[in-house]
């Protein structure tokens, strides 16, 4: 029998991991979103084209939690997208709200399953759902520095012209302005990357990791990005599903890993069928500790709003 997945939010990044999800068949998919009609059409187009691409997919969408039951990993991507100038932060109250909302429907409904959460600014809003569905923190993922290393890949290897799969990144942090790219640990192929590139290039990849977000959101002007944050959330879920088995930089809750406790942020993970499975601790300098102290301070102090 195929693993289910639920996506909830039919939007831009809800759609396309729901496609690839089906493109790869790697699980029957549950589109849900509170427009009625768009997650019916959306996920009948995608069922369309499974013949295509030899997936046995089953890609149903609905309004309905009680179509969701019994899932085996839930997306949330419900929410708002940011505009040019907002910041992730921007988007709190307006998607703790919603997100709480759909926590408290998932959790009944699909009382085992793993939770990866999209919706901004993310790491708070993973938080938020550990709290409403009272899930163990080890079911309860963020996705952001998947997408964040994947973008200082990106860069790197344009600068370097090497090919993406020949780098190795690691963004940690929460998915906001103070995520911490680790440049110190980069590699292009077996060179580190002062051996490759400029100390002034390799500051300017660092501040477009960044601020990568926001170079789209200032493209596209009605949205944020959907193709790499769909691509980075099923990169998880092959970890779960052990399809791949690799160390992905993913937000979980912290208890006392890298002196940080009490709140989510973005570490090096091992992921499996229990969501998180190991914390990965790397040596890190003073000063990449304290980058990592200040940007899981900042989630800390959002939780904080949320809770006032
Ligand atoms: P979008 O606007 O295209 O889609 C959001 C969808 O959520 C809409 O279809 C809307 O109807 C739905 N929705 C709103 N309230 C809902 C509710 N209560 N229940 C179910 N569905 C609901 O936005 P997009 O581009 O898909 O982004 C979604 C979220 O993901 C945003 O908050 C965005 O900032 C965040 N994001 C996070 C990334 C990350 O790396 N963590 C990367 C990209 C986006
Ligand atoms: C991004 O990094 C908006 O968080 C989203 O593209």
């Amino acid at each position: 029998m195929n693993k289910k997945i639920t996506v909830v939010g039919a939007g831009n990044v809800g759609t396309t991991t729901a496609q690839l999800i089906a493109e790869k068949n790697l699980a029957d998919v549950v589109l849900i979103d509170i427009i009625e009609g768009v997650p019916q059409g959306k996920a009948l187009d995608i069922l369309e084209a499974c013949p295509l691409w030899h997936s046995s997919s089953k890609v149903t969408g609905t309004n309905s939690y009680e179509d969701t039951a019994s899932s085996d990993i839930v997306v949330i991507t419900a929410g708002l997208p940011r505009k040019p100038g907002m910041s992730r932060d921007d988007l709190l109250m307006a998607n703790a709200k919603i997100v709480s909302q759909v926590a408290k429907n998932i959790a009944p409904h699909s009382p085992e399953a793993i939770i990866i959460v999209v919706s901004n600014p993310m790491d708070a809003m993973a938080q938020v759902t550990m709290n409403v569905t009272g899930f163990p923190s080890s079911r309860v993922l963020g996705m952001g520095g998947v997408l964040d290393t994947a973008r200082m890949r990106s860069f790197i290897a344009m600068e370097a012209k090497a090919h993406p799969k020949d780098v190795k990144a690691l963004v940690m942090g929460g998915h906001g302005d103070l995520m911490v790219p680790v440049s110190r640990l980069t590699k292009v192929g077996d060179k580190a990357i002062g051996d490759v590139l400029s100390e002034e290039t390799i500051s300017q990849i660092t501040e477009r990791t960044k601020n990568g977000g926001a170079e789209i959101v200032a493209f596209l002007k009605t949205g944020s990005a959907y193709y790499a944050p769909a691509a980075s959330t099923v990169e998880m879920i092959k970890n779960i599903l052990g399809i791949n088995d690799e160390t992905l930089p993913c937000s979980v809750y912290l208890n006392g890993e890298y002196g940080i406790s009490g709140v989510y942020a973005g570490v090096p993970v091992k992921l499996g069928s229990g969501g998180l499975e190991k914390v990965v601790e790397l040596e890190l300098t003073e000063n990449e500790t304290a980058a990592l102290h200040k940007s899981a301070e900042a989630v800390r102090e959002l939780m904080a709003k949320i809770e006032s």
